[in-house]
């Protein structure tokens, strides 16, 4: 098959990759002259393990090209997906889609022979309609046909969950774009047994908001767990075990933490709020969840606060992890942010230490210290924050830290140390839930 990917950014970039590690014959298109000429020195836009060996091997099997001639990269195309930003409006939080249906309407315009245009971006439902639209005003005699098929790649996992998914989505309402987007996913049903989920259009696009939507849910619940457990007593890991054994629950997704954050889950739980209101649809559970989920994480700034003796003017706080989770660059929506704002405002100072982040963090944090590494963020600091669980700090040496620090705090936003290790360091804990 022959596939046009339009939008390098975290979904374009890997699935273009992954679809040339497939066997077919990918073209990647963006504007950005600066991405593309990058991408031909094999220099990732994005921090994402194995990427870069990923697109090397297959740019030199020939299989996989970069251009930014939309014209050129669409012209023999069986497929065209788009997978450009639809990013909240500022206001009403609705997607942007005005990146999806510029380049919509490019395609359509030069495209030669039939194809199939597939939105992998996350759109509103409806989106393919209006697709439909767009091409019947600019090119309604070429056979262009429109599905659906979203994306449920996670950040620092991204090429192992685009390669074994749980699951493939496909919505569609002709037979050719079904059968174009089946040879497409052959190597997957063949080799994994990943079912592929045929629908009618609008469905997939709910699915993809729909799954964020519940996982969001699923985070905020064990949150709101958590604050119960520290206030009477209880365990939240054991209490998340305890109810996601039950198979109808699950164990994933509960983990308590800071709150989440990312790209995906803020973003398109707001988007799906505004669906729900457009159509007079109230989304109860999913707008309770945003509410919680902001709350929480400047609630996590106090929690410092409290952990200090409930003053923080004067001291000084040391920051492990300011990306939205580990394995990822990406700051967006990520709540360090929130804690280390709390932490400013009410006056203290802040140093911080990230494996991967601080390039993305350093515009957002202009008052931060960033230290070289953890141990020195550490080092002179009234308490010691973990934010994002990055594997670099699962087996820090405490007693180290512990001796370097002004006072010996350590507040565990992800639970990652056993009271008894740290009590062993000399260290004061305080995680998420440990009442
Ligand atoms: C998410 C979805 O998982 C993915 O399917 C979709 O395509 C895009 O959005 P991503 O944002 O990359 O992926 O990260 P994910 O691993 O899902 O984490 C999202 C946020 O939830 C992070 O802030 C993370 O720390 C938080 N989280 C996750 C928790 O707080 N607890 C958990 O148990 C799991």
């Amino acid at each position: 098959m022959r596939i046009t990917m339009i939008g390098t950014g975290y979904v374009g970039l890997v699935s273009g990759a992954c679809f040339s590690d497939f066997g077919h014959e990918v073209v990647c298109v963006d504007k950005d002259a600066g991405k593309i000429e990058r991408l031909h020195q094999n220099i990732m836009p994005i921090y994402e393990p194995g990427l870069a060996d990923l697109v090397a091997a297959n740019v030199k099997a020939g299989r996989l090209t970069f251009t930014t001639d939309l014209a050129e990269g669409v012209k023999n195309a069986d497929a065209v997906f788009i997978a450009v930003g639809t990013p909240g409006r500022p206001g009403d939080g609705h997607a942007d889609m005005k990146y999806v249906f510029a380049a919509v309407r490019e395609v359509a315009e030069a495209l030669t022979k039939p194809a199939v245009i597939v939105t992998k971006s996350t759109v509103p439902v409806g989106t393919g309609d209006e697709i439909e639209r767009i091409i019947a005003d600019v090119a309604p005699d070429k056979g262009i046909t429109v599905a659906s098929n979203p994306e449920f790649l996670r950040e620092g996992a991204a090429i192992g969950d685009f390669k074994r998914p749980d699951r493939v989505v496909v919505g569609c309402e002709d037979d050719r774009s079904r059968e174009v987007l089946r040879d497409i996913y052959r190597p997957l049903s063949l080799n994994q047994s990943a079912p592929i989920l045929y629908t009618g259009r609008r469905t997939a696009e709910i699915i993809k908001y729909a799954a964020n939507a519940f996982l969001a849910v699923k985070i905020t619940f064990i949150n709101e767990i958590a604050d119960l457990c520290e206030t009477v007593g209880g365990d939240v890991q054991e209490v998340a075990r305890g109810i996601g054994l039950d198979n109808r629950i699950g164990r994933k997704f509960l983990n308590a933490g800071p709150g989440y954050g990312g790209s995906c889950f803020p973003k398109d739980t707001l988007a799906l709020l505004q669906t729900g209101a457009d159509n007079d649809v109230p989304l109860r559970i999913v707008e309770a969840t945003v509410q919680v989920n902001d709350a929480r994480k400047r609630a996590m700034g106090r929690k410092v606060i409290k952990a200090m003796g409930g003053e923080a003017r004067g001291k000084t706080v040391g920051v492990l992890g300011l990306t939205f989770k580990p394995d990822t660059d990406d700051m967006r929506d990520a709540p360090s942010l929130a804690v280390i704002q709390a932490l400013q405002d009410a006056g203290a100072t802040v140093k911080a230490f990230d494996p991967e982040g601080f390039e993305q963090a350093r515009p957002l944090l202009k008052d931060v210290e960033f230290s070289a590494s953890a141990y020195a963020a550490a080092e002179g600091t009234d308490a010691l924050v973990i934010v994002t669980e990055w594997d670099a700090f699962r087996a820090l040496d405490l007693p180290r830290i512990a001796k370097s620090m002004n006072d010996p705090v350590l507040v565990d936003l992800r639970n990652i140390y056993p009271p008894e290790e740290a009590a062993r360091a000399g260290m004061k804990l305080t995680g998420v839930g440990k009442g």
